[in-house]
């Protein structure tokens, strides 16, 4: 029958296979005795095939159980009952050799789309939570995608190099992961937040066009689009412009999103941190509505409600219009109440037109002109709800931000299937942490300050803003990056804002710095979540759906039972002691 590559896969049959003899192998989905014949729903990874048992087969096609491991050899028919719901349904297969190769025990869960186990039980067994359709379907999309990724860069000039994983600390900013090493007692190796030091080493060597599909690490608190360790799509170009990476990245995507039926719009709208702040309230824009966020300042400030008046003297007031939130009840105005203040904000006032002329919180305190001045700035039609809220605009647009998201999910606003991209440009170079009384860099210390802000370096830090972009997809972060430093003094005096002495940076970056004296080309880059990249793909929630074995928010992996004890052998053989 050929060798093992020529198999056809029990998912791949089509009426055009009628009248071959096929060989397959799978596992059995299910089994069904109708006394003179039996039949069997047979599983790969590429789909079902039915397959067809009479005469001396019959007997031990009985037997077989869900998920044994069969082999089976046939012919390809038509069926006389076509199904029309399966890619395989109009064609069976009617079995002449049936080799039952290892039986299956009940498995812990059904293994289908349907499953109803949670999720640790599925990550115990992953092996068989990757068996069903649906999974299976992730890891196939990944690979697809991971495979034209590659291609495209290396129809676009680019050269895939391995970085090291046994390293020093990058700088990322969160925790790193450490490995001791044994040859060298008391000293560690820390595991990559990113490539981001060996990729900028590498356009100084001239490479001039770097990719790599890179595994990265980070000991930070986990969520659903966040895992310790998780895949980079990383890129780094010499003699380029934020323009250059811009179209590179849009011209992938529409490269890859068609593998799952998706035709992104380019070139992707563009916005500023500052305008993405005032309008959506976030550095990662959901974009698949609208509901912007409307500056109401200056009504408010003559307003006669004395909270809002003086949040607009001392702070902001802005405000949100729900579209056809004039029919939620009172029980839905005070849960949306709840939740601003969930969100921390003091309060929210809600203000719409009535049949009889306006209603609103606080139409007490305003009356019903000062009501309508309100809702006549925000455009409120009689159909929308007004919000508003006031406080420091450093809280009070994320959390307004965030009440823009839950009213649009609350109230199915989010158009299903839609795929809103655009680039965030222009973040602050630096962030000042009020606990630590110090700037931090808001992407990293390499990226380059914005060339029209250098003056405000020395006296306004806060103000300078940096060449760096992310590229953002219905509300989530999908990759980041910058056009880097390549000048040695300008990266010295970045680091005096970071409150980094000479001594410190020589000690941590000296490696680089030193590279840097040696003919570094102006560079610049970006790296792109791959798991969040098929995650949204795959039309999915958590990025564990597209990663074959991921951890838990806990970090742990429920298959292997990491992370685990060592003996003290090990522990003595890296100069460890434990402290407890
Ligand atoms: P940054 O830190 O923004 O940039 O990371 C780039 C992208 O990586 C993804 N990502 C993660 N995905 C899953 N789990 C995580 N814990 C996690 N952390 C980050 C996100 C993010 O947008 N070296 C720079 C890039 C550069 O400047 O070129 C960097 O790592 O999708």
């Amino acid at each position: 029958m050929g060798t093992a590559w020529q198999r056809p896969f029990c998912g791949s049959l089509r009426p055009e296979q009628v009248g071959q003899r096929v060989e397959l192998c799978g596992w059995v989905r299910r089994q069904r005795d109708l006394g003179g014949v039996v039949f069997v729903d047979l599983r790969d990874r590429e789909g079902v095939a039915q397959v067809v048992f009479r005469d001396h087969l019959r007997q031990e096609a009985a037997t077989l159980g869900p998920e044994d491991v069969v082999r089976v050899v046939g012919t390809v028919v038509l069926r006389e009952n076509p199904n029309p719901t399966l890619p395989t349904g109009l064609v069976e297969v009617v079995a002449e050799q049936l080799e039952v190769l290892n039986r299956a025990e009940t498995p812990p869960f059904v293994v289908e789309d349907r499953v109803k186990a949670g999720e640790d039980l599925r990550l115990r067994f992953r092996y068989l939570d990757l068996r069903r359709p649906e999974m299976m379907a992730n890891l196939l999309l990944r690979h697809r995608v991971t495979f034209e990724i590659r291609r495209y860069f290396h129809e676009m000039g680019f050269v895939e190099v391995e970085t090291p994983i046994l390293t020093r600390s990058t700088p990322e900013g969160a925790r790193d992961f450490l490995v001791p090493s044994r040859l060298a007692p008391g000293k560690f190796y820390a595991l990559p937040q990113s490539p981001q030091l060996f990729k900028q080493l590498l356009q100084v060597a001239g490479l001039g066009r770097y990719m790599q599909i890179a595994r990265c690490f980070r000991d930070e608190d986990l969520r659903a689009d966040r895992q310790p360790e998780f895949t980079q799509v990383d890129v780094e170009a010499s003699f380029v412009t934020e323009e250059d990476i811009f179209s590179l990245i849009e011209g992938l995507f529409a490269r890859i999103f068609p593998l799952a039926g998706i035709v992104p719009a380019t070139p992707f709208p563009r916005l500023s941190y500052r305008e993405a702040m005032e309008r959506y309230g976030s550095d990662r824009p959901d974009l698949r509505f609208a509901m912007p966020l409307l500056e109401l300042g200056q009504v408010a400030a003559q307003c006669s409600f004395a909270p809002l008046r003086q949040a607009a003297q001392t702070g902001r007031v802005k405000g949100l219009l729900v579209p056809g939130g004039a029919s939620l009840s009172r029980k839905e105005l005070e849960e949306i109440g709840q939740q601003a203040q969930e969100l921390g904000l003091p309060g929210v006032v809600w203000m719409k037109r009535a049949p009889d002329g306006v209603a609103s919180s606080a139409k007490k305190a305003l009356g019903e002109e000062g009501v309508r001045q309100f809702l006549e700035v925000a455009g409120c039609s009689s159909e929308d709800l007004l919000l508003l809220a006031g406080g420091n605009e450093r809280q009070l647009l994320p959390a307004l931000g965030q009440l823009r998201l839950w009213c649009a999910r609350r109230r199915s606003l989010i158009p299903e299937d839609a795929f809103a991209f655009c680039w965030v440009t222009e973040f602050p170079l630096l962030e000042w942490d009020e606990e630590t009384q110090r700037f931090y860099a808001c992407h990293h210390p390499f990226t380059s300050p914005h060339p029209a802000d250098l003056e405000l370096l020395s006296n306004a830090p806060e103000k300078v803003r940096a060449r760096a972009y992310d590229v953002v997809l219905n509300g989530v972060e999908l990759g980041g990056g910058s056009i880097r430093i390549h000048d040695p003094n300008l990266q010295k005096r970045v680091f005096a804002c970071l409150g980094i002495s000479p001594g410190e940076a020589q000690e941590k970056f000296g490696f680089l710095l030193d590279a840097f004296r040696f003919g570094a080309p102006p560079h610049g880059g970006i790296a792109l979540g791959l798991d969040r990249l098929v995650m949204l793909m795959a039309r999915r929630e958590s990025i564990r759906d597209v990663i074959a074995f991921p951890k838990t928010t806990a970090g742990n992996c429920l298959l292997t039972d990491a992370p685990s004890m060592v003996d003290q052998e090990q522990l003595t053989e890296l100069h460890l002691a434990l402290l407890r």
